[in-house]
Protein backbone atom coordinates (compact mmCIF):
# COMPACT_ATOMS: atom_id res chain seq x y z
CA UNK A 1 0.00 0.00 0.00
CA UNK A 2 1.19 3.33 -1.30
CA UNK A 3 0.88 6.51 1.20
CA UNK A 4 1.64 10.02 0.29
CA UNK A 5 4.88 11.19 3.32
CA UNK A 6 6.16 14.19 1.41
CA UNK A 7 5.07 16.50 -1.11
CA UNK A 8 6.75 17.27 -4.30
CA UNK A 9 6.97 20.65 -3.86
CA UNK A 10 8.47 19.52 -0.15
CA UNK A 11 10.82 17.31 -1.66
CA UNK A 12 11.97 19.80 -4.54
CA UNK A 13 13.02 22.43 -1.77
CA UNK A 14 14.55 19.57 0.44
CA UNK A 15 16.83 18.00 -2.70
CA UNK A 16 17.69 21.81 -3.84
CA UNK A 17 19.88 21.97 -0.87
CA UNK A 18 21.85 19.48 -1.37
CA UNK A 19 23.86 20.64 -4.17
CA UNK A 20 23.75 24.28 -3.20
CA UNK A 21 24.74 23.88 0.12
CA UNK A 22 27.73 21.72 -1.21
CA UNK A 23 28.65 24.19 -4.04
CA UNK A 24 28.20 27.11 -0.84
CA UNK A 25 30.53 24.97 1.31
CA UNK A 26 32.86 24.15 -1.71
CA UNK A 27 33.72 28.41 -2.56
CA UNK A 28 33.31 29.24 0.94
CA UNK A 29 36.42 27.24 1.65
CA UNK A 30 37.77 28.85 -1.25
CA UNK A 31 37.61 32.08 0.01
CA UNK A 32 38.26 31.52 3.53
CA UNK A 33 42.18 29.92 2.09
CA UNK A 34 42.75 32.68 0.18
CA UNK A 35 43.12 34.86 3.55
CA UNK A 36 46.61 34.40 4.91
CA UNK A 37 45.68 34.35 8.66
CA UNK A 38 43.27 31.13 7.89
CA UNK A 39 46.07 29.00 6.38
CA UNK A 40 46.15 26.27 8.64
CA UNK A 41 46.12 23.36 6.39
CA UNK A 42 49.40 21.60 5.75
CA UNK A 43 50.86 22.82 2.14
CA UNK A 44 50.69 19.30 1.05
CA UNK A 45 46.68 19.30 1.62
CA UNK A 46 46.03 22.50 0.14
CA UNK A 47 48.48 21.62 -2.64
CA UNK A 48 46.39 18.54 -3.27
CA UNK A 49 42.69 20.32 -3.15
CA UNK A 50 44.25 22.69 -5.50
CA UNK A 51 42.82 25.72 -3.09
CA UNK A 52 45.86 28.44 -4.34
CA UNK A 53 44.65 31.24 -6.13
CA UNK A 54 40.92 30.57 -6.48
CA UNK A 55 39.98 33.36 -4.55
CA UNK A 56 37.59 35.30 -7.19
CA UNK A 57 35.83 31.92 -8.79
CA UNK A 58 35.47 31.12 -4.52
CA UNK A 59 33.47 34.25 -4.72
CA UNK A 60 32.00 33.86 -8.10
CA UNK A 61 30.26 30.65 -7.30
CA UNK A 62 29.75 31.69 -3.39
CA UNK A 63 27.36 35.06 -4.60
CA UNK A 64 25.50 33.19 -7.48
CA UNK A 65 24.68 30.08 -5.72
CA UNK A 66 23.86 32.12 -2.20
CA UNK A 67 20.45 33.47 -4.32
CA UNK A 68 19.48 30.24 -5.32
CA UNK A 69 20.27 28.89 -1.54
CA UNK A 70 18.20 31.84 -0.01
CA UNK A 71 14.85 31.49 -2.57
CA UNK A 72 15.31 27.82 -1.76
CA UNK A 73 15.05 28.65 1.58
CA UNK A 74 12.26 31.04 1.61
CA UNK A 75 10.20 28.67 -0.48
CA UNK A 76 10.49 26.41 1.64
CA UNK A 77 9.32 28.41 4.91
CA UNK A 78 6.58 30.20 2.57
CA UNK A 79 5.47 26.49 1.79
CA UNK A 80 5.69 25.70 5.36
CA UNK A 81 3.79 28.54 6.18
CA UNK A 82 0.78 28.14 3.78
CA UNK A 83 0.35 23.95 3.87
CA UNK A 84 0.08 24.14 7.24
CA UNK A 85 3.30 21.54 7.19
CA UNK A 86 4.75 23.85 9.89
CA UNK A 87 3.03 21.84 12.40
CA UNK A 88 4.74 18.69 11.84
CA UNK A 89 8.41 20.57 11.86
CA UNK A 90 7.98 23.16 14.83
CA UNK A 91 8.58 21.81 18.40
CA UNK A 92 5.68 22.49 20.52
CA UNK A 93 5.77 22.13 24.68
CA UNK A 94 4.90 18.42 24.52
CA UNK A 95 8.16 17.54 22.28
CA UNK A 96 10.05 19.32 24.81
CA UNK A 97 8.73 17.14 27.23
CA UNK A 98 8.94 14.05 25.45
CA UNK A 99 12.65 14.79 24.01
CA UNK A 100 14.53 13.29 26.85
CA UNK A 101 12.00 10.11 27.28
CA UNK A 102 12.95 9.40 23.60
CA UNK A 103 16.20 10.12 23.34
CA UNK A 104 16.52 7.52 26.51
CA UNK A 105 14.34 5.44 25.16
CA UNK A 106 16.25 5.44 21.38
CA UNK A 107 19.35 4.52 23.16
CA UNK A 108 17.89 1.23 24.65
CA UNK A 109 18.20 2.89 28.31
CA UNK A 110 14.38 2.99 28.75
CA UNK A 111 12.36 0.06 28.10
CA UNK A 112 9.27 2.09 27.25
CA UNK A 113 9.42 5.67 25.39
CA UNK A 114 6.65 8.18 25.06
CA UNK A 115 4.17 7.26 22.34
CA UNK A 116 4.37 9.06 19.24
CA UNK A 117 2.14 9.38 16.25
CA UNK A 118 3.58 12.40 14.88
CA UNK A 119 5.71 12.25 11.36
CA UNK A 120 8.48 13.31 13.23
CA UNK A 121 9.95 12.42 16.80
CA UNK A 122 10.83 15.51 19.33
CA UNK A 123 14.41 15.01 18.34
CA UNK A 124 13.53 15.61 14.44
CA UNK A 125 11.80 18.25 15.28
CA UNK A 126 14.24 20.04 17.08
CA UNK A 127 16.67 19.15 14.83
CA UNK A 128 14.98 20.48 11.72
CA UNK A 129 13.74 23.57 13.53
CA UNK A 130 17.39 24.46 14.07
CA UNK A 131 18.60 23.25 10.01
CA UNK A 132 15.85 25.99 9.43
CA UNK A 133 17.64 28.80 11.90
CA UNK A 134 21.20 27.94 10.97
CA UNK A 135 20.12 28.32 7.29
CA UNK A 136 18.44 31.72 8.19
CA UNK A 137 21.25 33.09 10.21
CA UNK A 138 23.82 31.52 7.41
CA UNK A 139 22.36 34.06 5.33
CA UNK A 140 21.67 36.96 7.30
CA UNK A 141 25.04 36.77 8.76
CA UNK A 142 26.54 36.28 4.90
CA UNK A 143 24.65 39.25 3.86
CA UNK A 144 26.21 41.17 6.58
CA UNK A 145 29.70 40.59 5.32
CA UNK A 146 29.41 40.77 1.85
CA UNK A 147 27.49 44.66 1.96
CA UNK A 148 28.61 45.66 5.24
CA UNK A 149 27.96 49.17 4.30
CA UNK A 150 24.91 48.71 2.30
CA UNK A 151 23.68 46.95 4.73
CA UNK A 152 25.65 48.72 7.61
CA UNK A 153 22.62 48.21 10.23
CA UNK A 154 22.50 44.28 9.72
CA UNK A 155 26.57 44.44 10.25
CA UNK A 156 25.67 46.04 13.33
CA UNK A 157 22.85 44.82 15.00
CA UNK A 158 25.26 41.57 14.43
CA UNK A 159 27.49 43.02 16.37
CA UNK A 160 29.86 44.80 13.63
CA UNK A 161 32.02 43.02 10.47
CA UNK A 162 33.95 41.05 13.14
CA UNK A 163 31.65 39.19 14.89
CA UNK A 164 29.54 38.52 11.66
CA UNK A 165 32.10 36.71 10.37
CA UNK A 166 32.95 34.86 13.14
CA UNK A 167 29.17 34.55 13.62
CA UNK A 168 28.92 33.03 10.07
CA UNK A 169 31.77 30.42 10.29
CA UNK A 170 30.13 29.21 13.91
CA UNK A 171 26.36 28.38 12.26
CA UNK A 172 28.36 27.02 8.80
CA UNK A 173 30.52 24.30 11.49
CA UNK A 174 26.84 23.65 13.21
CA UNK A 175 25.04 23.10 9.89
CA UNK A 176 27.61 20.89 8.72
CA UNK A 177 27.32 18.84 11.88
CA UNK A 178 23.36 18.70 11.87
CA UNK A 179 24.12 17.25 8.02
CA UNK A 180 26.30 14.87 9.74
CA UNK A 181 23.72 13.38 11.98
CA UNK A 182 21.18 13.94 9.89
CA UNK A 183 22.68 11.44 7.49
CA UNK A 184 23.37 9.00 9.92
CA UNK A 185 19.89 8.99 11.22
CA UNK A 186 18.89 8.31 7.46
CA UNK A 187 21.14 5.62 7.04
CA UNK A 188 19.84 4.02 10.26
CA UNK A 189 15.86 4.54 9.09
CA UNK A 190 16.81 2.83 6.27
CA UNK A 191 15.24 2.70 2.70
CA UNK A 192 11.92 3.01 2.87
CA UNK A 193 12.01 6.66 5.01
CA UNK A 194 14.87 7.52 2.40
CA UNK A 195 12.64 6.73 -0.62
CA UNK A 196 9.53 8.50 0.88
CA UNK A 197 11.54 11.49 0.52
CA UNK A 198 12.72 10.83 -2.82
CA UNK A 199 9.41 9.40 -4.37
CA UNK A 200 7.10 10.72 -2.17
CA UNK A 201 5.91 7.78 -0.28
CA UNK A 202 7.06 4.55 1.54
CA UNK A 203 5.92 1.22 0.48
CA UNK A 204 3.99 -0.98 3.30
CA UNK A 205 2.94 -4.41 2.49
CA UNK A 206 -0.29 -5.30 2.69
C1 LIG B 1 22.40 13.61 0.89
C2 LIG B 1 21.87 14.43 1.76
C3 LIG B 1 20.52 14.25 2.43
C4 LIG B 1 19.72 13.14 2.58
C5 LIG B 1 19.99 11.72 2.09
C6 LIG B 1 18.53 13.55 3.31
C7 LIG B 1 17.46 12.76 3.62
C8 LIG B 1 16.31 13.14 4.28
C9 LIG B 1 15.18 12.30 4.56
C10 LIG B 1 15.06 10.83 4.18
C11 LIG B 1 14.26 13.04 5.24
C12 LIG B 1 12.88 12.57 5.76
C13 LIG B 1 13.06 12.07 7.17
C14 LIG B 1 11.81 11.32 7.66
O1 LIG B 1 10.79 11.29 6.97
O2 LIG B 1 11.89 10.74 8.76
C15 LIG B 1 14.79 14.38 5.35
C16 LIG B 1 14.13 15.46 5.92
C17 LIG B 1 14.67 16.72 6.07
N1 LIG B 1 15.94 17.12 5.71
FE1 LIG B 1 17.30 16.02 4.68
N2 LIG B 1 18.64 14.89 3.61
C18 LIG B 1 19.84 15.36 3.10
C19 LIG B 1 20.34 16.64 3.18
C20 LIG B 1 19.73 17.67 3.86
C21 LIG B 1 20.28 19.02 3.95
C22 LIG B 1 21.59 19.50 3.32
C23 LIG B 1 19.38 19.74 4.69
C24 LIG B 1 19.45 21.19 5.10
C25 LIG B 1 20.49 21.74 5.63
C26 LIG B 1 18.29 18.86 5.05
C27 LIG B 1 17.20 19.22 5.81
C28 LIG B 1 16.09 18.45 6.04
C29 LIG B 1 14.87 18.93 6.65
C30 LIG B 1 14.62 20.38 7.15
C31 LIG B 1 13.96 17.87 6.64
C32 LIG B 1 12.51 17.89 7.08
C33 LIG B 1 11.70 18.24 5.82
C34 LIG B 1 10.21 18.47 6.03
O3 LIG B 1 9.49 17.55 6.45
O4 LIG B 1 9.73 19.59 5.71
N3 LIG B 1 18.53 17.62 4.53
N4 LIG B 1 16.04 14.41 4.78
Amino acid sequence: MNNQKHSVLKRCFHWINVPSLAIMAWSGILIYWAHQAYVILPKILVDKLNLHHRLAEGMGWHFLVMWIFALNGLGYCLYLILSGDWRNIFPRKKDFQELLPFVLHDLKILKTGPDLREIYNPAQKMAYTSAILMGAGLILTGAAIFKPVQLGWLTSLLGGYEAARLEHFILLVAIFLFFIVHILQVMRSGWNNFRAMVVGHEIEKE
